[in-house]
């Protein structure tokens, strides 16, 4: 059985379902504090099984000494995390009690039940923005904001535990941007109040639920001057973890890898594709840069293929298509 903290989130509930399909058992850990239970229902539509699940929180250790101890869990899947780079700024001792405390007592429970293996959620903002396209693994890590240092900081703890106790089995999975949703349209990104990412904003503005998209910063040296991202389709992503769980499960080891396209795509760019593949209009405009956003970033994708034999299959407009389709079946309660 695999655990996945945080599987009723946008990238654990698709998680839950790749899983699903590839015959693991899966038992899902949520507080909900980003999410809803509804999710657990929606999961067992598509995959016709439902992912058992217990509501509680990763910083909990006796909850977490009774679910691993009650359920026989192979490897852990961990997705559990505050993720709004601006929050964390606001309310940095949150960030660092719900990333850092809460994964620190998930590893030490995971020690205490001789659970063996881990995935972890990292994120491409780790890296240092000075560094040169494509970012490979070994690109300088520097964080610009708290939630990037809470992520550096797990990194870390990570490979320490592992450094005590070889036995076991970790991939640090470095994600650039998660975009789209399931074919189904039955699960995807469900942002409380104001998004955060560009994809759901634009789903909004393209619903008439926000007035118009304002792009930050037209003066990038890039391709139209707007912001160039590694766009990537969560399906793809989410089966990239499935692949990395299998290497941990077969292996001993410490993997570190990049989970992107390798192409960049700008913020203009991504709007059009969303207009064209949509029959849509997104209203926008260029307003200044943002703090501690860079000109580009995208993925070095060589180590996830030469390791672990992976390599991204939907390109931008079925991301654009998809993020539509569950705009337009999910309900605006968290529009607002
Ligand atoms: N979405 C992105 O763009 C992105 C990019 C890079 C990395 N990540 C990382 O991937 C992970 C998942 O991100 P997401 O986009 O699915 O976020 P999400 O907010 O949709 O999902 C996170 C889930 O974790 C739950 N949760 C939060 N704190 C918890 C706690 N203490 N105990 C139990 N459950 C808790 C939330 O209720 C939510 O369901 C996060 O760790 C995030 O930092 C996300």
């Amino acid at each position: 059985m695999i655990l996945v903290t945080g599987g009723t989130g946008y990238i654990g509930s698709h998680a839950c379902v790749a899983l699903t399909q590839a015959g693991f058992e899966v038992l899902v850990l949520d507080n909900l504090s980003n999410s809803t239970a509804g999710v657990i229902d929606r999961i067992a539509r598509i995959c016709g099984r439902r992912p058992a699940f217990i509501e509680g929180d990763i910083r909990n250790e006796s909850l977490l000494a009774q679910v691993l101890g009650g359920y026989r869990v192979d490897a852990i899947m961990h997705f559990a995390g505050l993720k709004a780079v601006g929050e964390s700024v606001e309310q940095p001792l949150q960030y660092y009690d719900n990333n850092v405390v809460g994964t620190h007592s998930l590893l030490k429970a995971m020690r205490e039940k001789r659970v063996r293996a881990m995935v972890f959620s990292s994120s491409a903002t780790v890296y240092s923005p000075t560094e040169p396209m494509p970012l490979s693994e070994c690109a300088a890590r520097r964080a610009s904001n708290p939630y990037g240092r809470t992520k550096l900081v797990l990194e870390d703890m990570i490979e320490d535990v592992y450094a005590a106790d070889p036995d076991t089995s970790f991939a640090r999975l470095r994600y650039f941007n998660p975009v789209g949703a399931h074919e189904s349209g039955l699960i995807g990104e469900n942002p409380k109040g104001f998004p955060n990412n560009l994809m759901p904003y634009v789903c909004q503005v393209a619903a008439g639920v926000r007035e118009k998209l304002s792009v930050f910063g037209g003066d990038y040296p890039t391709v139209d001057g707007t912001g160039v991202r590694d766009f990537i389709h969560v399906m793809d992503l989410v089966e990239g973890h499935v692949v990395a769980l299998r290497h941990c499960l077969a292996s001993r080891g410490l993997l570190t890898v990049n989970l992107g396209t390798g192409q960049g795509t700008s913020v203009l760019q991504l709007v059009h594709a969303f207009e064209s593949a949509n029959g849509c209009v997104v209203p926008h405009e260029l307003v200044g840069r943002r703090d501690g956003d860079v000109a580009e970033s995208w993925a070095d994708t060589r180590l996830a293929r030469e390791v672990l034999g992976w390599r991204t299959k939907r390109g931008i407009e079925e991301m654009c298509r998809d993020s539509w389709r569950w705009q337009l079946n999910s309900t605006q309660e968290h529009c607002t």
